[in-house]
């Protein structure tokens, strides 16, 4: 077999070993064509290119809620002793308050980033094709991070994080028929108890990285195949006219430095702002006046509120819901709908959707907490 040419050979002895063990592995992995496609890459340069690291800004979030997750695994137990063992964990354990800190900032400023990076791929018009697939994998990732955040705050289980998940599993049993008995299969019986902390570690740890993973991974390898996408503006300009940088090095050691800012933000919000844990869940006491799901829910949340006062009894949320559900089906088919998609011409229809959805979610996010009743615990 040829032997392959990258990394070139130097003339002092670690670089021909290392040049060897490259040549040994990629005879038998056959890395040169994935080094090559790397090689190939090139990320366009423009005035709303700084949009384009907050893809990575969310991957570092990722990978460092992971890392922090596999070591709040060492010591946490679902069930019964949940709460013991996360009150072990951030009062006992050394810098177990740390490690569960980071872990909640790392989970709560991945979403951050990926509404950043999805209201962000949504105004450059990233979804058009042949991109529409990077579009609905990416939409399919938030909501699984959404379902991540919502199965890990009931898992501590102490009273903020009882009666919020309360709140939330009566969501689902407003859908007519089926929906008391969804809620039942998730809670594991007619109240929140040990037995949903079972199975919301279970969604938590196995069943969710099961499916987030993967779609990660197709995620990013549609990143790969496609390359990054220019909107609308750059499209205008000749071809000439359009500037670029390869991805390695240049883009790669600044989407480094973004994640050593975003390792900063991160260390100091845990640090600073360590993560709370209230007394035990009690079922016995009552709700506090100020129960709320958390930030990212609060938008839908106080959908179902408002429609909940408009219209009589359980029909209200239903309308909400199904308003809602509307609204979230509309944004992932805009790649149909955008009529640039089709004829390739300007148009300024989804951005004014899509400033639209910002302001509904901006606004009741707002709204919902403007509403909040003061805390009593
Ligand atoms: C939640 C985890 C996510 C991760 C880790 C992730 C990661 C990435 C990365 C690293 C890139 C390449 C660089 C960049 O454009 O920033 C990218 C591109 C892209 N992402 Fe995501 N993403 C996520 C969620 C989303 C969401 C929620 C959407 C939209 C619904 C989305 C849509 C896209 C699109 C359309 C591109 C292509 C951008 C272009 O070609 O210009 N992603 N993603």
């Amino acid at each position: 077999m040829e032997k392959s040419s990258s990394p070139e050979p130097k003339s002092t002895g670690s670089s021909i070993l290392l040049h060897q063990i490259w040549n040994w592995a990629d005879e038998r992995l056959g890395l040169e064509p994935i080094v090559q496609l790397a090689l190939k890459k090139r990320v366009p340069e423009h005035r709303h290119s700084f949009w384009y690291y907050w893809g990575g800004i969310t991957l570092f979030f990722f990978i460092v809620m992971c890392f922090s997750g596999v070591l709040l695994l060492i010591y946490y137990h679902p069930g019964e002793s949940s709460y013991e063992s996360v009150r072990q964990i951030t009062y006992d354990i050394k810098f177990g308050w740390l490690i569960r800190s980071a872990h909640s900032w790392s989970a709560n400023l991945m979403l951050a980033s990926a509404f950043v990076h999805m209201f962000s791929t949504f105004f450059l018009k990233a979804y058009r094709g042949p991109r529409e697939f990077t579009w609905w994998s990416g939409v399919g990732l938030l909501l699984l991070g959404m379902i991540f955040g919502f199965s890990g705050y009931l898992l501590p289980m102490d009273d903020l994080a009882y009666f919020a998940t309360k709140v939330g599993l009566s969501i689902p049993t407003v859908i007519p028929e089926v929906g008391p008995w969804i809620a039942s299969l998730i809670r594991g019986g007619p109240e929140v108890s040990a037995f949903t902390v079972s199975r919301f570690f279970a969604l938590h740890v196995v069943v969710l990285p099961a499916l987030f993973i993967p779609l990660l991974m197709f995620h990013l390898y549609l990143v790969q195949k496609h390359g990054m996408s220019i909107p609308e503006s750059e499209e205008q300009k000749p071809e000439s006219e359009r500037k670029s940088v390869p991805f390695f090095p240049n883009f790669a050691m600044k989407d480094l430095a973004m994640w050593l800012i975003a390792l900063n933000v991160l260390a100091l919000m845990a640090a600073l702002f360590p993560w709370g844990l209230g007394p035990a869940a009690d079922a016995l006491k009552p709700a506090p006046m100020d129960i709320h799901p958390e930030w990212y829910f609060m938008s839908s949340f106080q959908v179902l509120k408002i429609f909940g006062q408009w219209f009589p009894g359980e029909l209200g949320e239903f309308i909400g819901l199904a308003v809602f559900n509307l609204g979230l089906i509309l944004w992932v088919l805009i790649p149909f709908i955008d009529p640039s998609s089709k004829n390739g011409r300007r148009s300024r229809l989804a951005t004014y959707f899509g400033l639209l959805a910002l302001f509904i979610l901006l606004a009741t996010t707002i709204w919902g907490y403007a509403v909040l009743p003061p805390a009593t615990h």
